[in-house]
């Protein structure tokens, strides 16, 4: 298997979770050259370096055969209302799973408001789309199959469908048992097992942390300093082995926000403007940026960050002018591409079928 370098030996189920503190102790167990490597087989259930076990409701837990079938279901057309979208075209691989559009488009063109964001690392979550509306992946894959602006997905029809296709026919009832057929209820499960092992966890920074010096030029580095400093807070928000806090901030993009964000969901006023942080694993190649694709490249979104954003009234206090030069500009975005993941770009188990 060509994914088997040596820091796929690192893959396995851990615990641990990594911050720059623990990464250290973490090499010695892992990265060293005499360390014995693992003889077991990689799988794709099994976990990047330091990224806890993937979590799965008690419900739907994780099989090979439903992540099979889920890639299926991710890369089929079908399932949309005029069967012109599947999930990939608004999570593409090549692109860490986001689109490439400021708002992306549903079936018969209609606009969403928001940025297709990734959907790597979205097992640890417990909040989905950037208002939080969603507490499990079951409940936003049901969100994205039927919503009008996503894929407006007829429930019957795409039963209909599912029921004539042989393929289908066979992996249903492998995967949830020989008396399942198919229907939109279980596709979800399966949906939402394969989002489950999209996981990205196989940067230069991750090798850099698992003790491989080099993997960092002196630039990057720096910027690495800058982005876990008092200084700029960036880690205060962004933390984590997924670089995100799970909570709801305002940036102060705007004075006024037109899309309220999580006040959607809660109702009250002191949530107008905020959204999910994003992780920023893999944001160099994730443009554009932020909960409206508003922003088209990192450095701009630096620039946002220096200047403090807006006045505007739930804008965090983190947010504030940050007297960067030139030079510590450069350095972070320099930074914010070590997190790019070519492995999760190019790997065989997650393209189509
Ligand atoms: C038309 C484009 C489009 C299609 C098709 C689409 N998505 Fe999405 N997806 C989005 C957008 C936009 C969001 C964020 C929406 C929001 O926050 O309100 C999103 C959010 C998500 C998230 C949550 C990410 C997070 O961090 O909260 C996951 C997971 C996801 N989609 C998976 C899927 C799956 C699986 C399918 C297929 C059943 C799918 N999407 C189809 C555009 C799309
Ligand atoms: C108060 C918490 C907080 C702090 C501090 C913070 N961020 Fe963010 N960051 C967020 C939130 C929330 C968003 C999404 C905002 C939105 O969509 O309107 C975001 C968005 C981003 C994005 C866009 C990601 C994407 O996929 O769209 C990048 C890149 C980013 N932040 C980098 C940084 C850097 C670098 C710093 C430090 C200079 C920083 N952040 C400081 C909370 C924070």
């Amino acid at each position: 298997m060509n994914f088997l370098t040596k820091s796929a030996y690192c893959y396995r189920n851990t615990l641990v979770r990594f911050s720059s503190v623990v990464a250290c102790a973490v090499f010695i167990s892992c990265g060293s050259e005499t360390a014995v490597p693992d003889t077991k087989q990689p799988s794709v259930m099994d976990v990047p370096f330091g990224f806890p076990a993937i979590p799965a409701p008690q419900d739907n837990p994780l099989t090979l055969e439903k992540i099979e079938l889920g890639r299926h279901l991710f890369y089929d057309k079908r399932l949309s209302l005029d069967q012109t979208l599947a999930c990939v075209d608004c999570h593409k691989q090549e692109l860490a799973f986001t689109d490439g559009l400021p708002v992306s488009r549903g079936v018969n063109g209609e606009h969403g408001g928001r940025n297709s964001p990734t959907i790597v690392n979205t097992s640890y979550q417990t909040a989905f789309f950037f208002d939080g509306r969603a507490s499990t992946l079951e409940e936003q894959i049901h969100g994205a199959l039927f919503s009008p602006v996503e894929m407006y997905a007829d429930e019957g029809k795409v039963t209909e469908i599912l029921q004539a296709d042989s393929y289908y026919k066979t992996q249903f009832s492998t995967a949830f048992g020989k008396d399942s057929l198919p229907n939109s209820r279980l596709a979800i499960k399966a949906l939402a097992s394969f989002v489950r092992i999209v996981l990205s966890g196989d940067s230069r920074y991750d090798r850099f942390l698992q003790g491989q010096t080099s993997a960092l030029t002196m630039m990057e580095l720096r910027g690495r300093d800058l982005f876990f400093s008092e200084q700029t807070q960036c880690a205060s928000c962004h933390n984590g082995f997924n670089f995100t806090d799970d909570k709801f901030h305002s940036t102060g993009l705007y004075l006024h926000y037109y899309d309220k964000g999580r006040a959607l969901v809660t109702n009250q006023a002191k949530d107008v403007g905020t959204f999910k942080t994003p992780t920023l694993r893999n944001c160099g190649v994730t443009a554009p940026y932020m909960h409206d694709g508003s922003v088209a490249t990192l450095e701009e979104v630096i620039e946002h960050y220096d200047h403090g954003g807006k006045a505007f009234v739930n804008k965090d206090k983190r947010i504030v002018p940050l007297k960067l030069s030139s030079d510590d500009k450069q350095a972070l975005v320099a930074f914010l591409h070590t997190l790019t993941d070519e492995t999760l770009l190019k790997r065989k188990e997650f393209k189509k079928p």
